[in-house]
C-alpha cells in the first residue's frame, strides 16, 4: 500500500507523480490520474515567453481549474530574467482574469526539453552544464515563491543527464545537485541524456548517483526518478536500485491511466469496461466544462476505445518526448 509522500509543504496521497506531458495532460486526464492514486499532476510545458506576452494559447495550456487534483505548473524559461517576469505574471493573472491559476500548488523547472528549437537557443537542456546560470534560476524561483499570493506548497525542477552524451559521460548532472538542495524542494531525474529517445536505454544509475550525493547535502530534498517505469515491479525495481523518493510516470499513464492503482497497491492496473465507461464520461464533461481543446479530446476518446477494446494507445508524436 501506498504512504503519503511529502514534498515541500504538500503532502500527497502517494509517491508516484503524473508527468508533465504535452498534447496529453489536461484537467480531466489529471483527474483520472489522480483518482486511481497520483501522487501529483502537472500541466504539460509551458513557456514562460508565452506567459509574459499574455498569448492565450500558453495561458490556455494552465488549464488549473479543478482545485480537487494537485497540480503544479511545468515552465520553460530561458533565463532567469524571463522566468522572473513570467512568475510576476502568473501572480497578476491569478489575481485578475485568471483566477483559476490560485489552483497552482507547484511551479516546476523544464530543463529536458530536446527540441532543437530550444537548444539552438542554448536553453532546456543546453543549460544543464551552466550550474551558475542554474542557480540563479532556481534561487529566483524560490524568491518568488516567498512573495506570491499562489499557494505554492512545492518548488522544483525536471532534468536529463546532459545534453548528449559527452555531458552525461563528465556527469554534469552531479554538479546540479547541490544547487537543487539549496533551493529547492524536490528533483526530478529523467535518466537519459537529450539526444536520446524514448526507446534509447534508461541510465537509472545516474538516479542513484544523484540520490546519493542529495543525502550528503546540508539540506536534502526528495529524488524523484523518471524513465521506464511502466508497472509495480519497475518501480520496485527503481527504488531499490536507486533509493529514489518519488518515481513520475510518463508513457504508462497514457496507456493506462489505471496504471496508478497498481502501483499505490490499491487494485489491478487492468479497468473492468465500466469503469472504462465511466472514466470516458467524466472525462467528457470536464473537457465540456473547461472547454478543452479538441485535440486533447481525440487523444483520450481514442485511448478509451483503444483500452475497451484491449489494444494498447500509440504514444502521440512529440517534439517534445523529454
Ligand atoms: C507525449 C509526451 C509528451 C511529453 N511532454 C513533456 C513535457 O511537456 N514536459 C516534460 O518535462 N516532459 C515531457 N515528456 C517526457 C516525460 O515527462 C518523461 O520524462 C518521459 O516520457 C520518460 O518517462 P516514461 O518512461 O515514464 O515515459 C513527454 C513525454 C511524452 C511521451
Amino acid at each position: 500500500m501506498s504512504t503519503p509522500f511529502t514534498i515541500g509543504t504538500l503532502t500527497l496521497q502517494s509517491k508516484y507523480l503524473l508527468a508533465p506531458m504535452e498534447g496529453v495532460s489536461d484537467v480531466g486526464f489529471r483527474r483520472l490520474c489522480f483518482q486511481n492514486g497520483a501522487g501529483i499532476t502537472w500541466t504539460e510545458m509551458v513557456r514562460a515567453s508565452g506567459i509574459v506576452r499574455r498569448n492565450k494559447a500558453t495561458l490556455d495550456l494552465i488549464d488549473t481549474f479543478d482545485s480537487g487534483t494537485p497540480t503544479g505548473i511545468q515552465l520553460f524559461a530561458v533565463n532567469e530574467r524571463e522566468l522572473a517576469v513570467a512568475l510576476y505574471n502568473l501572480d497578476q493573472l491569478a489575481n485578475s482574469t485568471h483566477p483559476h491559476f490560485k489552483n497552482i500548488v507547484a511551479v516546476d523547472l523544464n530543463f529536458g526539453c530536446p527540441s532543437p528549437d530550444i537548444i539552438r537557443t542554448g536553453a532546456g537542456p543546453a543549460l544543464l552544464k551552466r550550474v551558475n546560470k542554474m542557480n540563479i534560476m532556481f534561487d529566483k524561483l524560490a524568491h518568488w515563491r516567498k512573495t506570491t499570493t499562489l499557494p505554492i506548497g512545492a518548488i522544483g525542477a525536471k532534468i536529463r543527464l546532459g545534453l548528449n552524451q559527452q555531458e552525461q559521460d563528465h556527469k554534469i548532472y552531479l554538479r546540479l545537485v547541490e544547487p537543487a538542495c539549496k533551493h529547492l524542494d524536490y528533483f526530478i531525474v529523467h535518466a537519459r541524456n537529450a539526444k536520446q529517445k524514448s526507446s534509447d536505454p534508461v541510465s537509472w544509475n545516474a538516479i542513484k548517483e544523484v540520490k546519493d550525493l542529495a543525502i550528503r547535502q546540508p539540506r536534502t530534498i526528495p529524488i524523484i526518478g523518471n524513465g521506464n517505469v511502466f508497472s509495480a515491479i519497475d518501480a520496485e525495481r527503481m527504488t531499490s536500485q536507486t533509493g529514489c523518493d518519488g518515481i513520475m510516470i510518463a508513457r504508462a499513464a497514457i496507456a493506462n491511466p489505471w496504471v496508478f492503482r497498481e502501483l499505490t497497491g490499491h487494485g489491478d492496473a487492468k479497468p473492468t469496461a465500466i469503469e472504462i465507461a465511466r472514466a470516458k464520461e467524466e472525462y467528457m464533461a470536464i473537457a465540456q466544462a473547461y472547454t478543452t481543446k479538441q485535440k486533447y479530446l481525440d487523444f483520450h476518446k481514442e485511448g478509451f476505445s483503444r483500452m475497451l477494446s484491449g489494444i494498447q494507445q500509440s504514444v502521440p508524436k512529440s517534439e517534445n518526448m523529454q
